[in-house]
């Protein structure tokens, strides 16, 4: 994108109206956000945009007087703050203030909410296609669970019937594990929380979810993980993109094939690839992959919404996403995140 395309804004402002604006700006690819900035130190916007690297300042002024800014968004409310961005504002410089950036500001909550529904729902719809995954994996110790159960009804040697009974708990433990899994993934992640994030970790958490997008025993895994591998991040919403391409990858190889999973650093970016050895994507189909509502999947297999959402949180994060493909041979996904955004 040229110099032209891009929209560089100030946001003025870092209670709970600059961190909605804050959101959905960084989502937008046309938005360079120069800086944020709030007479509160403790402002919640303040923190969470440090955290991106966006620079931030307590001084409104020196913000309001930088050069190269086309637009000013004002989300204080506050009217005495027109007189003083009138007074030190460079003449190029755009103002969104007053209600014309409460309309903004009641747009971009509302966009906001659906963003997150989208995430949610598609977590949700995601997890349809993994149904009979749970069930053939919940069968197994319900069967052992169901057999000791019937021997205990018979046996009458108190010793046999501890054993039978210690079997029966181990599991139900197993499918209470299962259960637990399967809950913890289905709710919403925390938003507006980033940390350190361990990959290595969440790429075996992730795995134990995208498994059940086959019943399929003959998958080989291939880990290559480099040591003690760290993003900043959203832990859930790494979990959901990391669940998303596994699925995917996955779902491509239909029958039998290669999940390689690799992590390392490089030059202080975490890079994560997760390589299929599937179907492989059409060259006129890699332009459209990430477009939101594209599917090559039937009816109530797909929602096209994953990669959507997958390049949507990667770009929130300051990442990138790279894909590379070849028809019958498979796919790897590439994700590159900054170990550290400051
Ligand atoms: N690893 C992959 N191998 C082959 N095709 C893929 C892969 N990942 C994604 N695709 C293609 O991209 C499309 C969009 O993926 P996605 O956004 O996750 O939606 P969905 O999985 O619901 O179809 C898929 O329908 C498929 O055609
Ligand atoms: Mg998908």
């Amino acid at each position: 994108m040229s110099n032209r395309d891009r929209t560089t804004v100030v946001i003025l402002g870092a209670g709970k109206g600059g961190m909605a604006v804050l959101e959905l700006l960084t989502l937008l690819p046309g938005v360079e956000i120069a800086g944020i900035a709030d007479q509160d130190a403790s402002a919640p916007a303040l923190q969470y945009a440090s955290q991106l690297g966006i620079p931030i300042t307590q001084d409104l002024v020196s913000l309001i007087s930088l050069s190269g800014i086309n637009l000013i968004v004002n989300v204080t409310g506050d009217s005495h703050l027109d007189l003083l961005i009138a007074v030190h504002k460079q003449p190029e410089t755009e103002v969104l203030g007053g209600s014309a950036s409460k309309v903004l500001w009641d747009f971009v909550q509302h966009a906001s909410q659906i963003q997150s529904q989208l995430f949610q729902t598609e977590k949700l719809a995601g997890m349809g296609t993994f149904a009979s995954g749970i069930a053939h994996d919940i069968n197994n110790p319900l069967y052992i669970l169901l057999a000791f159960a019937e021997n205990v009804l018979e046996e009458t040697d108190v010793p046999t019937i501890h054993e039978q009974a210690r079997s029966i708990i181990e599991a139900g433990k197993r499918i209470q594990g299962i259960c637990q899994k399967i809950t913890q993934y289905a709710r919403s992640s925390k938003a507006d929380y980033i940390a350190a994030v361990e990959v290595n970790e969440k790429i075996e958490e992730a795995l134990n979810i995208a498994r059940y997008a086959t019943t399929l025993q003959d998958l080989s895994i291939v880990r290559r993980f480099g040591e003690k591998v760290e993003v900043l991040v959203n832990p859930g919403e790494l979990f959901q993109v990391l669940v998303n391409l596994m699925t995917n990858a996955i779902h491509a190889m239909e029958r039998r094939g290669t999940l390689t999973l690799s992590t390392c650093y490089e030059n202080g970016v975490g890079k994560i690839s997760i390589a299929d050895t599937g179907s492989g994507i059409p060259i006129e189909n890699l332009e459209k992959i990430f477009d939101p509502f594209f599917t090559t999947k039937p009816p109530g297999e797909g929602t096209g919404l994953g990669l959507y959402n997958v390049k949507a949180i990667i770009k929130k994060y300051r990442g990138e996403l790279k894909v590379e493909s070849e028809v019958g041979k498979g796919t790897t996904f590439i994700i590159e995140l900054p170990r550290s955004l400051m």
